[in-house]
């Protein structure tokens, strides 16, 4: 072999570990990092037009069990039965601080879009499932209505 076939050959190989490199970069980057979602303002503002009851948050149950809990958990922390499979990993939802830091709006926009690889629920859900299911997310991570043994009842006015 000529000295520039060889140089050449030299340079090509060089090249091939850099394309391979950046290829596993890539990969890598993508998997430690979670972006954040980029939800337009006009979704943000959004708000909840179903009352947080407890009819509400019964309602959501079942449909988060068949739709959400295989990836997020029967708790929302992230751990369902087919959590292992997916990067990005499936969101703790437990999580307070991300959490309360999202607007209705913003959790709504989620479960409605979806981000790979969670689907999108747009056609799979109702609108009403939606929203349901957006008063159940957020109770995984507020601080449960304290156990009504706490709730002090007002005492009944004195009566002369
Ligand atoms: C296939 C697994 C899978 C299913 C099923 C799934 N998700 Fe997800 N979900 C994910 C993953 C993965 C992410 C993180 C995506 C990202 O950050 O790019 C996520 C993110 C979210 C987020 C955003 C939280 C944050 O980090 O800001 C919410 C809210 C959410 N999911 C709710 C739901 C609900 C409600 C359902 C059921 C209707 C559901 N998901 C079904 C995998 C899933």
């Amino acid at each position: 072999m000529t000295a520039p076939a060889k140089r050449q050959k030299t340079l090509q190989k060089i090249l091939f570990a850099l394309v391979i490199l950046l290829i596993f970069l890539s990969i890598g980057l993508a998997a430690l990092h979670k972006t954040p979602w980029k939800v337009p303002t006009e979704d943000k503002l959004r708000k909840n037009p179903l009352a947080a009851s407890d009819a509400n948050f019964n309602a959501a149950k079942p449909v988060y069990n068949e739709y959400c809990a295989n990836c997020h958990g029967d708790a929302g922390k992230g751990d369902g039965s087919d959590a292992m499979m997916y990067d990005p990993a499936p969101s703790n939802l437990t999580e307070p601080k991300h959490m309360n830091s999202l607007t209705d709006g913003e959790i709504y926009y989620q479960i409605t879009q979806g981000r790979k690889p969670m689907p999108s629920f747009r056609k799979k859900l109702t609108d009403d499932q939606r929203w349901q299911l957006v008063i159940l997310v957020r109770s995984f991570a507020s601080p449960t209505t304290p156990p009504p043994a706490l709730i002090k009842t007002p005492e009944p006015p004195a009566r002369k």
